[in-house]
């Protein structure tokens, strides 16, 4: 006989195990809570009317035209999301991105609209060449370099045309050095000192991009994206670029990818305790959509942990392809 004691056999002055005993009590111990205004919605903008394609390896995610983008953003800001960030899908490319600062192109064509639609939503721009150069690359590439300089100028024309649309962040991610401070000027002189520069401050030379790149169009002809964005193995190093882009001026910095990088979330939020976001990118998001059909994960589970795991390591914002399917289920 193997008697069952009914009284505590083991004395134990702490039994963690309590405090996990219903819903109640656990929501009421919880330290981590997701809201949608967290969320930031990703957005693809292409030219033409009434265009809404579904991006093959991103399912949910589609390149809109304008009129498109305008109803995506009613419809997100209707689920609880407040606000966007976009990405811009030009007919015309060329060697040095010349469509980036073009005031009819569809970033700056969308940002005008969606202002005019829905002005309380927040409206951040991606600031890079990598959609508009016709090798792919996010600079001016001179003898086989992304030249630094150069490209900062391009740069710096294109935030200055989304901060004329009337964007609200202008978010460069192009990993360059020093463009945060030239963008920052640039704005001031022109009188856009109310625009904010969300930096991707630590952004790492990721796998994790590929479906973007279809998204987007945007993978490199040749070569690859080494020689400016970060190293995976490093993180010291990450510091020191968030360090720099608050230096010269950013309001906002940004960790990305997420979820391979919470270390690196919570070093630079503990260091600086500044506005700080994550990206759970793409490639992120298309696992966790893979497994999902397949039936392999609860999809629904599976999001929400991984959205709480990005803010339980530090990230006030975070940026993904979630948001109104993220923002539905906390409602
Ligand atoms: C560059 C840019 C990229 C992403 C955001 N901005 C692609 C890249 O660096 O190659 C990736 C976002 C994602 O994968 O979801 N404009």
């Amino acid at each position: 006989m193997n008697p069952i004691h009914t009284h505590s056999a083991l004395k134990l002055a702490r039994r963690l195990r309590r405090l996990r005993a219903s819903e109640n009590i656990r929501a009421m111990v919880r330290e981590t809570r997701l809201a949608p205004e967290m969320f930031m919605l990703p957005l693809f903008v292409c030219e033409g009317q009434g265009v809404r394609r579904e991006v093959p390896s991103m399912p949910g995610v589609c390149n809109l035209s304008v009129d498109e983008a305008v109803k995506e953003v009613e419809h997100a800001k209707a689920d609880g999301v407040s606000s966007v960030i976009l990405f811009g899908l030009p007919d015309q490319k060329d060697d040095i991105g010349s469509s980036a600062y073009d005031p009819e192109a569809p970033v700056q064509s969308a940002v005008r609209a969606i202002k005019r639609a829905v002005p309380d939503v927040v409206v951040a721009t991606d600031v890079c060449l990598c959609e508009y150069t016709d090798h792919g690359h996010c600079g001016i590439v001179i003898d086989n370099e992304i030249s630094n300089d150069p490209t900062v100028e391009q740069l710096v024309r294109a935030a200055v045309s989304h901060a004329a649309a009337g964007a609200d962040i202008v978010a460069p991610s192009d990993m360059m050095d020093g463009r945060v401070g030239a963008i920052r000027s640039a704005l001031d002189e022109r009188g856009f000192e109310r625009t904010a520069i969300m930096a991707y401050a630590a952004k790492y030379c990721s796998a994790f991009y590929g479906p973007f790149r279809d998204a987007a169009a945007s993978a490199p002809a040749f070569g690859d994206r080494r020689s400016h964005q970060m190293d995976p193995a490093n993180a010291a190093e990450a510091l020191r670029e968030v360090e720099q882009d608050i230096a010269e001026g950013a309001d906002i910095v940004m960790v990305k990818p997420a979820v391979t990088y919470l270390d690196v979330i919570t070093r630079v939020k503990q260091t600086f305790n500044y506005p700080t976001a994550a990206y759970h990118v793409s490639g992120e998001y298309a696992m966790l959509k893979a497994a999902a059909r397949n039936g392999w994960i609860d999809e629904r589970r599976a999001m929400i942990e991984t959205l709480t795991a990005i803010h339980r390591a530090g990230a006030d914002i975070i940026l993904t392809y979630y948001a109104r399917e993220a923002a539905r289920a906390l409602a």
